[in-house]
């Protein structure tokens, strides 16, 4: 018998009853009453686990197929004052009140804390999500921060050789000053590869400014560009390629990694071309992926909500 340990491994009765045949509960009975055979021997075990990719499943000898999903590329102009789950015991507004008309069951992959607004990604494609939030792939994530403050260049430039928050020691692989807003403000583009609680926060904190206002405008080379607050778009391969793919502003930023902000020594840091190096090997890994990718149906410019839905 096949007990399968893989992540694509789910139980016998979920798997009957995807395939449309009847529901968990009867496929349950099913198996108790000896009608299912598992890579040919019948199977009584009613929590077993099965690989649908790998594993023969019959009823009553007739071959079953699990009928499969088509995998969605969301991405979500997340608003503030919006958790990033699919729903809240605590009846507050969630990411998926933003998608009422989006089918499949799609997840957030990783997630933007309730104040933080931008781009989140959603999708049912469980190795796409784990290609995206797995440390190793070092995927950088950009943010606006708006600071209660102006920060130095030293100041910056301490974030770039790592902070100790909660969690550990952490490091921007970017900043830079962006120039908007009042005098008193300062608007600051960062980018991050870690995806630590409240990590942005945490890093202005230990340089000794608040985050006011807190935007997640790209992850990898994928722009939120002007998707409105609270509306979303689906992901055609072109989009999500780009995810796998290093910003432009950040290819600048690691060649120039001592100019954090207005100013500074344009020196290229071993460390940083250490760093990039290492992104890359991370960006290039996704290749395999991205060639497994299937086309999202929004590529077609479907439209799926009565909020406005673009297609990129
Ligand atoms: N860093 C934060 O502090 N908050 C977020 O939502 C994301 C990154």
């Amino acid at each position: 018998m096949a007990q399968s340990k893989t992540s694509t491994s789910i139980r016998l009765n979920k798997f009957i009853a995807e395939s449309g045949l009847t529901s968990r509960r009867k496929a349950d009975e099913w198996i108790d009453s000896g009608r299912v055979k598992l890579n040919g021997k019948t199977v009584y075990e009613l929590g077993v686990k099965v690989d649908p990719r790998k594993d023969k499943i019959t009823v009553d000898g007739k071959a079953l197929k699990a009928k499969t999903e088509t995998k969605v590329y969301i991405v979500l102009h997340k608003p503030e004052k919006v958790v990033t789950t699919l729903s809240d015991p605590e009846g507050r507004p969630t990411v998926k009140d933003y998608l009422p008309k989006v089918k499949q069951r799609v997840f957030p992959v990783g997630r933007l804390d309730w104040d933080t607004e931008g781009l989140l990604l959603l999708t049912n494609d469980g190795e796409f999500a784990q290609s995206v939030s797995h440390p190793s792939n070092d995927i950088p994530k950009t943010y606006l921060a708006k600071l209660d403050g102006q920060p130095s260049d030293a100041q910056l430039s301490k974030l770039l050789k790592g902070v100790s928050i909660v969690g550990g020691k952490v490091k921007a692989l970017a900043v830079e000053r962006v120039k908007k807003g009042s005098d008193k403000y300062d608007w600051v583009k960062i980018a991050v590869t870690e995806g630590k609680n409240r990590q942005v926060r945490r890093m202005f904190e230990r340089i000794g400014f608040d985050v006011k206002k807190l935007k997640r405008v790209a992850i990898g080379a994928l722009p939120l560009g002007r998707i409105p607050k609270g509306n979303h778009a689906y992901l055609n391969d072109i989009g999500l390629q780009k995810v796998f793919e290093l910003p432009s502003w950040l290819e600048r930023n690691l060649h120039d990694s001592e100019k954090p902000g207005r100013g500074g020594k344009k020196k290229k840091s071993k460390s940083h071309g250490k760093r990039k190096k290492q992104i890359t090997a991370g960006v290039k890994k996704q290749k395999k992926f991205r060639k497994k990718s299937t086309k999202a149906p929004g590529a077609a410019g479907k439209k799926t909500s009565k909020r406005k839905t673009s297609r990129r």
